[in-house]
């Protein structure tokens, strides 16, 4: 995933050229990890660009936020608007979206108080995490060595960057090991998540996620994954999941708004079921893409038109073509 190195990004309500939109080195987010971010997509689908459940990703923000005692001068409705309009300033169809906000340059002290709370809105073009390929023939993976954070040290169900300290050494733990992907447990041993996924195990045609109390981050993909599985008739449990659940699952498959919907196709070199993507992965993959892409009705209400009246123009044309 390389930069374009173009484009405007959003920085405290200004835009200011990719080139030009730096802090500096004192900023406390530089040492010690104060802040909390989102990560969202815009995809392109007949009707226009749409961002997916963006009313959920700022919804997120906003609490990882409030866990850590930041306050910014935006709401709801505000945050939203600011993000559709620094795509709008980008003319980009489609992209992935990364709100930040973080303390700022003030003082180095640990106190994070001291520092002022700054917002970031950047967006650029990013494929599929783990590759095409993966989304169809699925990838091998490994458990890692490290756990996810014991409950009552770092929130999992913030989206802080400091979480993503333990996320990056379970990826480049496995990476190292010649792996795509690491599965981090909790403290107690039970199945937690990826280091940017949440999984699923699919188990007798049920599928089996861990809660929320396994230190995980409460994932948007997941929420969507279960509404939709459940839409679709199959039984979904949230449970604690002993590691040795993975090993015997027909299927397994992460989720997430990188990595979208990624068969698991080994786990420490175990085949999974048949070795492949398994029917109920793809079944859950068609219905996901099926709404990403606008090929459904968005029953759910999940997508957020970023042109509106393109999309109005675009919707009557459609309903002409089809004789309406
Ligand atoms: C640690 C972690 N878990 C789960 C997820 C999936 O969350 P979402 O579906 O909201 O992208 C992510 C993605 O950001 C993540 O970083």
């Amino acid at each position: 995933m390389g930069f374009p190195g173009t484009g405007r990004i959003w920085m405290n309500g200004r835009l200011v050229e990719w080139k030009d939109a730096t802090i500096h080195v004192a900023s406390h987010v530089i040492h010690y990890g104060t802040a909390v971010f989102e990560g969202a997509r815009c995809y392109a689908t007949p009707r226009g660009s749409a961002c997916f459940r963006l009313d959920a990703h700022m919804r997120r923000l906003q609490q990882s936020m409030k866990i850590y005692r930041m306050e910014y001068a935006l709401d709801q409705a505000g945050w939203e608007q600011a993000v559709l309009e620094t795509i709008r300033a980008n003319a980009m169809k489609a992209c992935y979206i990364r709100p930040i906000v973080y303390r700022g340059y003030e003082a180095l002290g640990v106190n994070p108080f001291t520092c002022p709370v700054d917002a970031a809105i950047l967006l650029w073009e990013w494929g599929s995490y783990l590759g095409r390929e993966a989304l169809e023939e699925g990838v091998d993976v490994k458990v890692a060595s490290w756990s996810r954070m014991a409950p009552n040290t770092l929130p999992a169900l913030a989206k802080s960057s400091a979480n993503y300290a333990n996320s990056g050494l379970i990826k480049m733990e496995a990476i190292t090991d010649g792996y795509a992907e690491g599965i981090a447990l909790d403290v107690s041993g039970n199945v937690s998540e990826g280091s940017g996924q949440n999984i699923f195990i699919v188990r007798d045609g049920a599928l089996q996620t861990p809660p929320i109390a396994s230190s995980i981050l409460g994932g948007i993909t997941r929420d969507s994954i279960i509404t939709l599985a459940r839409d679709l008739g199959y039984t979904v449990v949230e449970t604690a999941l002993p590691r040795e659940s993975l090993y015997i699952a027909d299927e397994v498959f992460v989720v997430g708004t990188a990595a979208e919907v990624t068969p698991i196709r080994s786990i420490d070199k175990i085949t999974i079921g048949a070795g492949r993507r398994g029917p109920v992965t793809e079944a859950l993959q068609r219905a996901f893409f099926d709404v990403i892409n606008g090929d459904v009705p968005d029953t759910h209400g999940w997508l957020t038109y970023v042109y509106p009246a393109e999309a109005e123009l675009r919707a009557s044309r459609s309903t002409v073509e089809a004789g309406g």
